[in-house]
């Protein structure tokens, strides 16, 4: 069994019907599908408020999947995770680990701006983990990294602070899909000093995809 198909299996998702499709085309099939679904989607109030939905952009078949908090007014405006000034220094960051935009895929635990930038809240991230669950079980990247607390929070299920998640490799639900928590990039904008740790973050990363 691949590992989408066993990925799919742990969210209790039927993967019988995907037999006779070629994978390519079952992937983006499936992706667009999701999209779609997002883009409709009115499951939480944000749906209220938004100008756009930001689904996500990138490479669809990334082995390195980029998983922020939310999108901001920019991204709201332009349906583009990561487009503001945050979105910049992710660029710099990806730079420093010899990638870029085209060859990552990157996403947010929910695709709708919450108002003023506040945190999403439970309920929200919640009716928005199917299309998060959706994508990193089509993409079935090689690693993920989480920028922040709110992505670390969503997909580990912790409320263990920045200091003790930073620097370790985790792994996603029970698969050996590594994971790693990256400062975020705003945080970074706000405490300029911290962004020399940046620097051990991409070691760790290295250190990882070594070879792959
Ligand atoms: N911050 C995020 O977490 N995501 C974005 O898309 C932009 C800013």
């Amino acid at each position: 069994m691949s590992r989408k198909h066993e990925l799919l299996n742990l969210m209790n998702i039927d993967t019988s019907w995907m037999k006779n499709i070629p994978n390519g085309k079952m992937n983006l099939l499936s992706f667009n599908n999701l999209e779609l679904e997002a883009k409709n989607c009115d499951a939480c109030s944000l749906s209220n408020t938004r100008n756009n939905v930001v689904f996500g952009k990138g490479d669809q078949k990334a082995k390195v999947l980029i998983i922020g908090e939310a999108p901001g007014k920019d991204e709201d405006l332009s349906g583009e995770p990561f487009v503001g000034r945050a979105g910049k220094l992710l660029n710099e960051i990806l730079f420093s680990m010899k990638l870029s935009r085209d060859n990552v895929y990157i996403t947010n635990t929910v695709k709708c701006r919450p108002p003023e930038n506040r945190n999403p809240n439970s309920d929200e991230i919640n009716s928005c983990s199917r299309f998060l669950d959706g994508q990193i079980s089509l993409i079935s990247p090689s690693i993920i990294i989480l920028l922040g607390k709110v992505a670390a929070e969503r997909l580990m299920n912790t409320s263990e602070p920045m200091s003790f998640l930073r620097g370790k490799v985790h792994y996603y639900k029970n698969t050996d899909i590594p994971m790693l928590v990256f400062y975020h990039p705003a945080y970074l904008l706000r405490s300029p000093s911290e962004k020399s740790k940046v620097w051990d973050d991409i070691l760790l990363m290295k250190s990882i995809t070594h070879g792959s």
